[in-house]
This record gives C-alpha cells, sequence and structure tokens, in this order.
C-alpha cells in the first residue's frame, strides 16, 4: 500500500522501516532538512538497535522527503507521527499535530484516505484532527474529491527495543468510526499480524511466536488505551519504588521482594525493578496529560498523581542519600554513569541524570557524566548546564567523591573498579538501578550503596 508518514522521529521512523520492509511503499516527511538527509543516505539520526541494517534492507521501499506533496499526492494511509510534548499546564503541545494535519488536507489526493494518528495524543483528538483535515481540504481542493477518515493507531514501542517492539507486537491497537478504515488497516499490518514475513537474520522471530493481536474499537477508546497503558506502567514502578524506600527501612531487600511479588501470574515480574524510576518523553507527558484530561471532565486522578509524585522523590531520594553519607555536597565531584534515560537509546528527554546532575549542582557540587551512546547528543542538548563529560567511563570514577549510577548499560557491570577505586578522592558508589555486582565494589574497597536494599 502506498503509505505516508509524518515525522520522523523515534515512532515515524521505526514504523516506516517496518512498513517499508514488510513489503509497502513507504515516503517518510519531515520538516526536519538535516534528517531528511542524513536519511537519505542511509544514516539514521536516532541510536536505535538495528534500525541502520533494517533501513539498508527496506531501502527498496523507503523514500525520505520534505516535499509534504510528494509524501501526500498519492498516499491511501497517512500515518501523524509528530511529537506531542508537554506544555507548562500538562496539556501536550498540539502545534505539530495541527500543522500535520493542515498539510494532509492540502494534499491528499487519492480517492479514499485513511490518516492514522500515531502520536499520543488526548482524548478526542481524531475528531479534532478531522475537522482541521476537513477545512484545509476544502481550501485547498475546491474541485477535487478525495473521501478520508481519521483513526488512531497508539504506538507501544519501547525505544531499546522499538524494533522488535513493532514487529513482534504485543497487539496492534486500532481505533477507527468506520469499517472500511478498519479493514483497510488490517490489511496494512496483515503481514505483521500474521507473522508471514520473513524475519531478518538480526532480529530473529521470538520462539513460539506466530500472530499478532489485532485490537479493533471505536477512536476515543484507541486513544484512551495508550494512556491507560502508559499511566498503569508508570505506577507499576512506581509502586514498587515506594516498596522499596519500606525496604531498606525495615532491613528487607527489594530484589527479593520484586521476585517474590512478581512469581504470582496476576502480577506479572516486569516493570518490578525498583530504582531511580522512570524518565524518556512519554511517561511524564501522558501521565500529565491524563491527569489533565480527567480535569477538564471533573475527575482527580490520585493513583496517577502519586506515581508521578513517588518518581518524583526517587530523584531527589538520590541527592539526600549523598548528603546523608558525604554531608556536605560543595565543592564535591559527583560521577555519573549513563545519562540517557534508560539503556539502548540515546534520548535524553526526561533523563533522570540530568534532573539529579542539576539538583547536585544547585547544591555547589562538581558533575562529571558518561554515557556510552549519548553524549555528543548531551553536550549539544544540555549545552547550557555546567555538567561536565568524562572521556569514558573510568575517567568518572578519577578524583570523584561520589559515584552515581543512572542508567544500567551493561559495560558499566564490568568496569575494573580495582582501578576506579584507585582514583576516587572518596570510595562510594550509589547504584541507583540495583545493577552492580556488590561484590566486585566491595573487593575493590568500595562502599556500595543500592536503592532498596538495607545497608546491613
Ligand atoms: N518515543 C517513544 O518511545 C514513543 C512511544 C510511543 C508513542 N510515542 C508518541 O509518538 C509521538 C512521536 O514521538 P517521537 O518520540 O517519535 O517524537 P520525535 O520528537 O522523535 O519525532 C517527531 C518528528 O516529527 C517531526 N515533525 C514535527 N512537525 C512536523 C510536521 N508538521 N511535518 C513533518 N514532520 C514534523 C520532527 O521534526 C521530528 O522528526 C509522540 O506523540 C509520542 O508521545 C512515542
Amino acid at each position: 500500500m502506498k503509505t505516508a508518514i509524518i515525522g520522523t522521529g523515534y515512532v515515524g521512523l521505526t514504523t516506516g522501516v517496518a512498513l517499508a520492509y514488510l513489503g509497502h511503499e513507504v515516503t517518510c516527511l519531515d520538516v526536519d532538512a538535516t534528517k531528511v538527509e542524513n536519511l537519505k543516505k542511509g544514516k539514521s539520526p536516532i541510536y536505535e538497535p538495528h534500525l541502520d541494517e533494517l533501513l539498508s534492507l527496506a531501502s527498496r521501499n523507503l523514500k525520505f522527503t520534505l516535499d509534504a506533496d510528494a509524501a501526500l499526492r498519492d498516499a491511501e494511509v497517512v500515518f501523524i507521527a509528530v511529537g506531542t510534548p508537554s506544555l507548562p499546564d500538562g496539556n501536550p503541545n498540539l502545534t505539530y499535530l495541527k500543522s500535520a494535519a493542515q498539510s494532509i488536507g492540502e494534499k491528499i489526493a487519492s480517492p479514499y484516505v485513511v490518516i492514522v494518528n500515531k502520536s499520543t495524543v488526548p482524548i478526542g483528538s481524531g475528531n479534532w484532527v478531522e475537522s482541521i483535515v476537513r477545512d484545509s481540504y476544502r481550501a485547498n481542493n475546491p474541485h477535487k474529491n478525495s473521501s478520508f477518515i481519521v483513526a488512531s493507531n497508539p504506538e507501544f514501542l519501547r525505544e531499546g527495543s522499538a524494533l522488535s517492539d513493532m514487529l513482534y507486537a504485543d497487539r496492534v491497537v486500532v481505533g477507527a468510526d468506520d469499517q472500511k478504515a478498519l479493514d483497510v488497516l488490517r490489511k496494512l499490518y496483515q503481514p505483521l499480524l500474521e507473522q508471514t514475513f520473513e524475519s531478518p537474520a538480526f532480529l530473529p522471530r521470538p520462539e513460539g511466536f506466530r500472530a499478532v493481536h489485532f485490537l479493533t474499537s471505536d477512536l476515543q477508546s484507541a486513544e484512551l488505551i495508550k494512556y491507560a497503558a502508559n499511566a498503569f506502567l508508570a505506577l507499576k514502578i512506581s509502586f514498587i519504588n515506594e516498596i522499596s524506600e519500606l525496604s531498606e527501612k525495615v532491613g528487607a531487600d527489594i530484589q527479593h521482594v520484586s521476585r517474590g511479588i512478581g512469581l504470582d501470574s496476576r502480577i506479572g515480574n516486569r516493570f518490578l525493578q525498583a530504582g531511580i524510576g522512570w524518565g524518556g518523553s512519554c511517561f511524564g507527558k501522558d501521565t500529565a496529560a491524563l491527569i489533565s484530561t480527567g480535569k477538564e471532565y471533573g475527575l482527580s486522578m490520585p493513583i496517577t498523581q502519586a506515581a508521578r509524585d513517588v518518581n518524583m522523590r526517587q530523584r531527589a531520594r538520590m541527592v539526600e542519600i549523598l548528603m546523608s553519607e558525604l554531608k556536605i555536597l560543595k565543592g564535591r565531584k559527583i560521577g555519573i554513569l549513563g545519562l540517557s534515560f534508560k539503556p539502548f537509546t540515546d534520548d535524553l528527554r526526561d533523563a533522570p541524570a540530568l534532573d539529579i546532575g542539576n539538583r547536585l549542582i544547585e547544591r555547589g557540587a562538581k558533575v562529571v557524566g558518561f554515557d556510552p551512546i549519548s553524549m555528543e547528543r548531551a553536550k549539544k542538548e544540555w549545552a547550557d548546564t555546567p555538567i561536565e563529560f568524562a572521556p569514558d567511563a573510568e575517567s568518572v570514577f578519577s578524583e570523584a567523591d561520589a559515584v552515581l549510577l543512572v542508567t544500567e548499560w551493561p559495560e558499566f557491570k564490568n568496569l575494573s573498579f580495582d582501578r576506579c577505586a584507585k582514583h576516587m578522592k572518596n570510595r562510594l558508589v550509589l547504584d541507583g538501578r540495583g545493577h552492580l555486582e556488590a561484590s566486585k565494589l566491595q573487593s575493590a574497597g568500595i562502599q556500595l550503596i543500592t536503592l532498596g536494599r538495607s545497608s546491613k
């Protein structure tokens, strides 16, 4: 099918590459000229495992352009995957969505077009997008006769495993108030739903994985499914973090507690890793938007609010623990291992490392960070904070009064802690992800404090 994708960020690019790999003719449209130039040369603007390889395998069916007309003129399906970042009041900024909808109305020309909202948008946005497209279509095409329908197809991929989440999804959710649109999207996703495509060698199909559930609903339900899913995941993390603080107090080990409850199949063991909490572009923004939607309808959402509060407290706790260990933070050098909001991505949006780093700097400390993938990006995006950058992970320990592990990149596990310890001013490591092996640090003479474990 002739498919256009508006926005080639984490979601749009992953979707475009995957659909092209499945055999559709895909044109990806963006307003960022550098991104489009790089993509035309086969270079991904983001770090995502195997994305470069899949880009190259799918390149036959894939085009990148800045030209809305070229992307939209023949499209039968148009995905909107532009950003919807938070505004200060918690509502998402819908400027990009509006401008994408206007371009669609201006340029579409196929007889029947399904416009698919993949961006995470407030409930009711499907209708809003439809009215913008209609106004723009009427104003720009008085003599044309296309019909179109807006559907919602929320995205559930996780950065760091985006391609495999897309190709081997738990489910595809599609909401629309028109059966024909649902049928078009079922057809578009058919190779994925029935798993009839040949797996790329570097992304093998999980054993026993045979089909993807296709869930259809009305527009609003699909829009709400996305927010409800993210809020639930966020609160699962915050719940275990709340229990983790109690664990420290009563002398329990959160990793045992977490395993003990996660083995209950009604609870499940995923998203129960205690630590600093979530970051990234979605959970914070989407929980804020859900609360804000509730407010519009006179409904408070105390559970979602509590999940947000606990998450913020975890970041503050890292600083409090350091203060209680070091007493004075002024003039101290604190190292930070890991800057991206989670491993296997270069995404720095709402990264706990930045928040914690700034809290330490406000208290007079000098902060030096390192990340295996996102350093260049951090130097650009964090140019206005005084966080310094170390050339490698070991240098973070040099002259440090303490080192915080903020992102659980696997290589941090295998550092030579004996060597690191020799260069530390004060041998203290605070593990915010329960990632490091205590015995390795202890044998290097480093005091290790892990969130959720009592100090004994
Ligand atoms: N990142 C994730 O893990 C994730 C997961 C699920 C859902 N989502 C949702 O998907 C949406 C996109 O997120 P993202 O992380 O991919 O964002 P992103 O910021 O990485 O990408 C957005 C892209 O859209 C482009 N853009 C903006 N306005 C445009 C326009 N008018 N025409 C063409 N291109 C335009 C930008 O240049 C950018 O390249 C958001 O609503 C987000 O909440 C994100």
